[in-house]
C-alpha cells in the first residue's frame, strides 16, 4: 500500500539504493534516505580521482562518511567504482618522466588503489563496481580504447577482479555499463562476461545502470538483456536508475542549455507507466537481480542537469523537488 516506504515495499525482492554525496546526508534529504532506502552508492566519492587525487595520497574523508552514516543506519553499501576511463588522475598513467607508464607499471598501480581501498571498506561494502564502461559503443569495435586498454589490452579487467577478490573474497564483484539493453551492445557485453566467466575471474555480476529514457529500453529488449546476462549464472543489479523526460538519441537530446522545460502531466504518466513496466521486470526476476539503485535522490537534483547538456533541468526519478512522491513513486509502491 501507498503507505509503505520503497525499502519496505520490495523487502522480499531486493533492497532498494541511491546514489549521494556528502552534502546530501543532513536535513530532509537525510531522512528522506532513511525513510525510504536501504541501499547507498557514493555518487563521486569512490572514484579513482576522488580517492587517490596523487600518487599515495588517500582522500577518505567523503567516502568515510558516506560509509559511517550508513552503518549508523543500517543501510548496505554498493562500491563504486575501481577502474573507468573517467574521473581517473592524470598521475596513473605517466611516470617520472612524463612518458606513459608500461603495463607492469599501471597494472602495479592498479592493484595498489584496488587493494587499498578494497581493504579499508572490507565487510563493510558487499559489491563492487570493479570495472566501468570497458565495452565500446561502436559496434565496430569491441572493447573501448582507453588508457587503460592501450597501455594494458583486455588484461585491466581480469587483474582488475582478481586484486579485487584477493583483497575482499566475500565482495560481490560487478562489471557496470550503460545500454545493457541495446541489442548490439548487449551481444558485445555478454561476449566480454562470457570469456571472464570461461576464464575463471572472480566475477560475480553485471551492473545494468539503466540511465533510460521514455522510449528506452523497450519491454522485450530488458527482458531480453536479463535473459542472456543472467544465462551466464550472473546476478544483475540496476546501479544507477533514472527516467530521463529527453530522448538519449543524439540530435533530438539537444534543448539548449537553460531552456525551462517544464515537468508536464503528460510527461509525468509516461514516466510513471515506464517505472511502473521496469519494475514489474524487476520483481518477476527477483532471483537474479539483487540490488535495484537510483541514480540521485530526487529531482531537485539530478546529474542529467547537467549531462550530456549543461544547465537543463530534467525530472528522472521518484520524488520531485520538494522531495514530494510522483506518479511514478505510487505505480513502483503499489503493486499485488
Ligand atoms: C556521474 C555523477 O553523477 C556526476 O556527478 C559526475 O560529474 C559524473 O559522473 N555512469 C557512471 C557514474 O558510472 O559514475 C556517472 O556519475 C554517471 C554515468
Amino acid at each position: 500500500s501507498d503507505q509503505l516506504a520503497l525499502k519496505d515495499a520490495y523487502k522480499k525482492y531486493f533492497p532498494i539504493g541511491v546514489a549521494v554525496a556528502v552534502r546530501n546526508l543532513h536535513g530532509d534529504e537525510a531522512q528522506l534516505i532513511k525513510n525510504q532506502f536501504n541501499s547507498i552508492t557514493a555518487e563521486n566519492a569512490m572514484k579513482m580521482g576522488s580517492i587517490q587525487p596523487k600518487e599515495g595520497i588517500f582522500h577518505w574523508k567523503d567516502a568515510d562518511s558516506i560509509v559511517s552514516f550508513a552503518i549508523k543506519n543500517g543501510i548496505k553499501i554498493r562500491g563504486h567504482n575501481l577502474c573507468w576511463h573517467e574521473q581517473t588522475p592524470d598521475w596513473i598513467f605517466k611516470g617520472d618522466d612524463g612518458k606513459e607508464v608500461t603495463k607492469a607499471v599501471l597494472l602495479q598501480r592498479l592493484k595498489t588503489h584496488i587493494t587499498t581501498v578494497v581493504n579499508r571498506y572490507k565487510g563493510k561494502i558487499y559489491a563492487w563496481d570493479v570495472v566501468n564502461e570497458a565495452v565500446d559503443d561502436d559496434p565496430k569495435n569491441f572493447l573501448r580504447n582507453s588508457k587503460w586498454y592501450q597501455i594494458c589490452g583486455e588484461d585491466f579487467i581480469i587483474k582488475a577482479f582478481e586484486y579485487a577478490h584477493a583483497a575482499d573474497p566475500s565482495a560481490k564483484l560487478y562489471y557496470n555499463d550503460y545500454n545493457t539493453e541495446r541489442p548490439e551492445k548487449r551481444d558485445r557485453i555478454y561476449k566480454l562476461l562470457k570469456s571472464l566467466r570461461d576464464r575463471d575471474v572472480p566475477v560475480d555480476g553485471i551492473g545494468l545502470q539503466a540511465h533510460w529514457s521514455l522510449q528506452e529500453p523497450a519491454e522485450n529488449e530488458l527482458r531480453s538483456a536479463i535473459e542472456q546476462y543472467s544465462s551466464l549464472g550472473l546476478k544483475i543489479q540496476i546501479t544507477e536508475l533514472d527516467i530521463s523526460i529527453y530522448p538519449w538519441e543524439p540530435g533530438k537530446r539537444d534543448k539548449k542549455q537553460g531552456e525551462n522545460d517544464s515537468f508536464t502531466t503528460d510527461l509525468e504518466n509516461k514516466q510513471a507507466a515506464k517505472y511502473a513496466m521496469v519494475f514489474k521486470l524487476f520483481r518477476e526476476y527477483k532471483r537474479v537481480i539483487t540490488n535495484v539503485t537510483f541514480w540521485n535522490i530526487s529531482d531537485r537534483y539530478s546529474w542529467l542537469d547537467n549531462f550530456p547538456v549543461m544547465g537543463r533541468k530534467n525530472y528522472p526519478l521518484l520524488f520531485d523537488r520538494n522531495l514530494q512522491p510522483k506518479k511514478a513513486y505510487h505505480e513502483v509502491v503499489n503493486f499485488k
